[in-house]
């Protein structure tokens, strides 16, 4: 069966890039195929877990390149090279161009800590996101994949989950629960629906 190309690009520990190897190894993402995890960061442990799986690596490191635009070049050579047809950013903390969101149209998503449009946009990411929904009291927040457009945090909506702030929560049991209840539960099933699209439209 044909499948579609998937790079998942990351930052950190790439604990969603892990749930989307997993999904891949237990059949439940049949459309699509992992043929390269990307980074801007080369000390991201995102990027053991690619080798364990036997998955290509590519590095834009920031700290050697400083300019966005210089890595966003590299990045995007890396995606053409492979025939890459869907671009999944798990945890990936570069904030892409317009430019570069324009090329991937409906063929990038993005896995979102919070109930979008809640505690989203520039500057919240990661940590950030839990502490900024405990300051403000709320009691349900959850994750949001979205396909990514020129706005942060604000292209079409895919799949939410919800998720219950618990008394005596701190941001990181927070964003712990988020992550087992709603990111590593909804992105693999967003990816498997999404290469499913893009490949119909292949066929069309
Ligand atoms: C995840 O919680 C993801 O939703 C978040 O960063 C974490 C990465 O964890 N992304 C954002 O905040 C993007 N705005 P991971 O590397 O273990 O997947």
């Amino acid at each position: 069966m044909n499948k579609i190309r998937v790079a998942v690009l990351c930052s950190g520990g790439g604990t969603n890039l892990q749930a989307i190897l997993d999904a891949q190894a237990a059949g439940t993402i049949a459309s699509g195929e992992v043929s390269l995890v990307v980074s801007d960061n080369a000390s991201a442990y995102a990027l053991e877990r690619a080798k364990a799986a036997k998955v290509a690596t590519f590095v834009a490191d920031k700290k050697q390149f400083p300019d966005r635009r210089v890595r966003e070049e590299l990045i995007s050579a890396a995606l053409e090279e492979r025939g890459i047809g869907l671009v999944v950013l798990a945890g990936f903390m570069t904030i892409l161009s317009e430019a570069f969101t324009k090329k991937y149209d409906m063929r990038m998503i993005n896995v979102h800590p919070s109930l979008i449009p809640s505690f989203c946009g520039p500057g919240f990411y990661g940590l950030k996101v839990h502490e900024a929904a405990l300051a403000r009291g709320v009691k349900v927040t959850g994750a949001t994949v979205h396909y990514v457009n020129e706005v942060c945090d604000g292209g079409p909506i895919i799949a939410q989950k919800a998720v219950c702030v618990e008394e005596g929560d701190t941001p990181e049991t927070l964003q712990k629960r988020v992550m087992r209840e709603a990111e590593w539960v909804i992105l693999p099933r967003a990816v498997e629906l999404v290469c499913g699209r893009l490949l119909s439209r292949e066929k069309s």
